[in-house]
């Protein structure tokens, strides 16, 4: 099981800090949340900001990019130090070219699914992935409310991993917290991405991240 902590959470005038936090904890990568204000009704983290997280830390960095034409800005991002990079399916016309172009890059692709898109539209490009991200919220803020019918959706996503042999990660995104991780990584989701479980734990993300660890491993 690996955490991502959403830096899209913390108090981004100590960003440096909250990153070091999550990484005492425990957390395995950092995940950053990109927002278009066009794909998504909000805006918020650029190349700028990334290159800023990528000095902060040595753990992979999860960019996830929640804007549509991700195409234009692939480059930027790695330049910036993206180590994984994720695409919307829903914001992509040529899906396979801008996962080749990622790989061409020197990043691991990875492409996300949101709550209403089905399965069968990223099943072509399974085998070229290193990433699945399930969104178990339509995307756009933290602090959303984890969507039921993910649980089922992601035990589909393990079984057709699984059937091609593909050994890419699978990522749920969005109100994961302590009680229902365990239910979430019981379907063979991988990865955990978690924003206001980490950053909004009382007593601080490193906190937050053992937590989730506990509540995902008992
Ligand atoms: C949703 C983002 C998520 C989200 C995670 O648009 O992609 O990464 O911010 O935050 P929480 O864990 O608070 O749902
Ligand atoms: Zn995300």
């Amino acid at each position: 099981m690996k955490i991502a902590p959403s830096i899209l959470s913390c108090d981004f005038s100590r960003l440096a800090d909250e990153i070091a936090a999550a990484e005492s904890g425990g957390a395995d990568w950092i995940h950053v949340d990109v927002m278009d204000g066009h794909f998504v009704p909000n805006i918020t983290i650029g190349p700028v900001i990334t290159a800023g997280a990528r000095r902060a830390t040595t753990l992979p960095l999860d960019v996830h990019l929640m804007i549509e034409s991700p195409d234009r800005y692939l480059e930027a991002f790695a330049d910036a130090g993206a180590d994984l990079l994720t695409v919307h399916v829903e914001a992509c016309r040529h899906l396979h070219r801008t996962i080749e172009r990622i790989r061409e890059l020197g990043v691991r692709p990875g492409v996300a699914v949101n709550p209403a898109t089905p399965l069968e539209a990223v099943r072509e490009v399974l085998p070229s992935l290193d990433l699945l991200v399930i969104m178990s919220v339509n995307p756009g803020f933290g602090g959303q409310s984890y969507i039921p019918a993910t649980f089922d959706k992601l035990r589909r996503a393990r079984a057709l991993l699984d059937a091609m042999g593909s050994h890419a990660e699978l990522e749920v995104d969005g109100g994961v917290d302590v009680k229902n991780a365990a239910k979430v990584l019981a379907t063979g989701a991988t990865v955990l991405v978690a924003g206001s479980a980490v950053y909004g734990h009382p007593e601080g993300a490193a906190a937050g991240v053992r937590a989730l660890r506990h509540a995902g491993t008992s």
